[in-house]
Parts: structure tokens; sequence; C-alpha cells
């Protein structure tokens, strides 16, 4: 029987990632209004990933015969005056997530479930590659935002990338 924190934990992650995909679409929805497709489509892809991590915390908690009760998503409040500060906030967003896996991990540890360790691993790694990207994106940003041409080839290189499903499967 799984611990009744870490249950609660692992259903709460559900709706932390559900509101990430939120936020996510948000910041796409940004980038759309502002003609930057390749930045939105950056972020609906994001979206879409952030949408397949609540459905792993979904199914492992089904898949441990533990209930799941979705609660309210909040709304994505955050206006944003220059691309930067929708970049920057992607980071500090990725970087609570971090914290937020962490403490799953460690009520998980606490009580000795192994298995649910085993699950989180996958998403440890996971963070690293997002703040990584979250971080090369400011970085490229601070580079080649201000000058239009390098902007536009930015926007390009943001426009190629694809929908790839997640590589842990439950
Ligand atoms: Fe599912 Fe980007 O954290």
């Amino acid at each position: 029987m799984m611990d009744k924190k870490v249950h609660e934990l692992l259903n709460q992650q559900i709706n932390k990632e559900l509101y990430s995909a939120y936020l996510y679409l948000d910041f796409s929805n940004y980038f759309k209004a502002k003609g930057l497709d390749g930045f939105a489509n950056w972020y609906m892809i994001q979206a879409q990933e952030e949408r397949d991590h609540a459905m792993l915390f979904y199914t492992y908690l089904q898949n441990e015969n533990m209930t799941v009760t979705l609660e309210s998503i909040a709304k994505p409040d955050k206006v944003f005056n220059e691309h930067m500060d929708v970049l920057k906030a992607g980071l500090e967003h990725e970087e609570y997530v971090t914290s937020l896996i962490n403490e799953i991990y460690g009520a998980a540890y606490d009580v000795r479930d192994f298995r649910t360790m085993q699950f989180l691993d996958w998403f440890v790694k996971e963070q690293g590659e997002e703040e990584t990207n979250a971080n090369d994106l400011i970085s490229k940003m601070e580079l080649f935002g201000s000058d239009p041409k390098s902007l536009y080839m930015l926007n390009q290189e943001l426009a190629a990338r694809v929908y790839s499903a997640p590589s842990l499967v439950l």
C-alpha cells in the first residue's frame, strides 16, 4: 500500500503538469499573437510534453491501484511585455517543477518506496533536460534577439521542433 503523503504528492503532480501544459499553451499564444510562429510551435510542443507528463502520473497511480482525484487547473495569469520575460518565466517554472519532483522523491525515499523512486528517476533526468533547454533558449535570445534577421532565423529553428512521445512507457 502506498504511503499517504507519497500518494497525495503524486496526485497533486497530475494537476501541476496539466497546469504546466496550460502555461505553455499561454506562452504559445503570446508568440502566435506576436507573429513568431516558430516560438509558438516550440511552446505548443512543450505543452504536449507536459500533458504526457500528467498522463504518466495518472497512469502510474492507476497501475498501483491508487485513486486519482482531478482538481481544477489554475489560470495562467502572467502578462508579458517582452519576449525574454516569457523565456525566463519558462525557466523559473521548470526549476519549480524540479523542486516538486525532488519533494516527491524525498517522500518516497523516506518510506523506502523504491518503485515510486524508480518511476521518478525518468522525471529527474527529464527535468535536467528541460532546464537545459530553457537556459539554451535564453542564451540564444540574448545573443540574437535584438537583431531582426537573427531573430527570424531563430524563429525558423524553433519552427522545426517536432513532437516525440515520452521515452517512458507505463
Ligand atoms: Fe513536466 Fe516541464 O515539467
